[in-house]
């Protein structure tokens, strides 16, 4: 008997987390399309043997092209039973040089981007009662974090955004989840300068994240160590967690 296909949509797909899920879930049978702005390295997207990449160049800031791609999978591959959100990019910022600007555009893909995904998803798979979209936001949308000011605001946007949705989609069959990764080494990852604590490689962060996938988990986090202290932190008094922060601003 053939396996019914299944479809994977893949944002952020042309690098680091995105792309190794990409190539992830073709070896293991999905029918996956990748999107991400550049058209060429998603050409060279070469899976195992089995259904082909299909790559879909798209930009997630653009809310209409947004619709249109998803329209196109629909079409022209099939319903979409896992949309994974990884577009997303991390402009370091210390408060010297603080630029709304930087805000705006962090903002505007990572947070922004994420709902144009869900604006075009949730009507067709709330009315075939099934799916599953996966926005990536990070350990980072936890608390605020030094030099994390417009990278953390955005990510705890879109957490904020999918704890307020999930309740309402409960029994519907479409499911939501959330992956917080901590530090995963990546494009977005090799120019930073800062230490990075338990910083997983890709391998290891996308064998989480594909795991997480399979659960009904609202959210999947790795690596867990850094998670649990995130966790705690979270859970700390303002003044006590400002002034452990202080010691993580960067000295220059
Ligand atoms: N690496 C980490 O430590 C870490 C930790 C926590 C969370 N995350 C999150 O994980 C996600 C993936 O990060 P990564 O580390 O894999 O980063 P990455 O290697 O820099 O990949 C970012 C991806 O986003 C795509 N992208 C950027 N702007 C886009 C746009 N306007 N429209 C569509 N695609 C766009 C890029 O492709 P194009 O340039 O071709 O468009 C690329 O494929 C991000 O949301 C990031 O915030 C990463």
């Amino acid at each position: 008997m053939v396996a019914p296909k299944r479809v994977a949509w893949i944002t952020g797909a042309s690098s680091g987390i995105g792309r190794a899920l990409a190539l992830r879930m073709q070896a293991d049978g999905w029918t996956v399309v990748a999107s991400a702005r550049r058209a060429d390295v998603l050409a060279g997207l070469r899976g195992a043997e089995g259904p082909a990449i299909v790559p879909l160049a798209l930009d997630v800031t653009d809310a209409a092209a947004v619709t249109q791609a998803v329209q196109r999978v629909r079409s022209e591959v099939g319903p979409i039973d896992v949309a994974v959100l990884s577009a997303g990019t991390y402009v370091p910022m210390r408060a010297k040089e603080f630029s709304a600007r930087v805000v705006q555009d962090t903002l505007s893909l990572n947070t922004l981007g994420v709902a144009h995904c869900l604006e075009a998803l949730l009507p067709g798979m709330l009315e075939r009662g099934s799916g599953r979209i996966v926005a990536v936001a990070s350990l980072a949308g936890y608390r605020g974090m030094p030099t994390s000011a417009a990278y953390g605001a955005s990510k705890a946007a879109v957490i904020h955004m999918l704890e307020a949705l999930q309740p309402e989609l409960a029994g519907t069959g479409v499911i939501l989840q959330v992956a917080n990764p901590g530090f995963v080494r990546t494009p977005l990852t090799d120019h930073n300068t800062f230490p990075m604590p338990f910083r997983m490689e890709l391998e290891g962060a996308v064998a989480a994240l594909y795991a997480g996938m399979q659960s009904a988990r609202f959210e999947i986090v790795f690596p867990r160590s850094l998670a649990l202290i995130l966790k705690v932190a979270r859970l700390l008094p303002i003044g006590l967690y400002l002034r452990l922060m202080r010691r993580i601003v960067p000295k220059d």
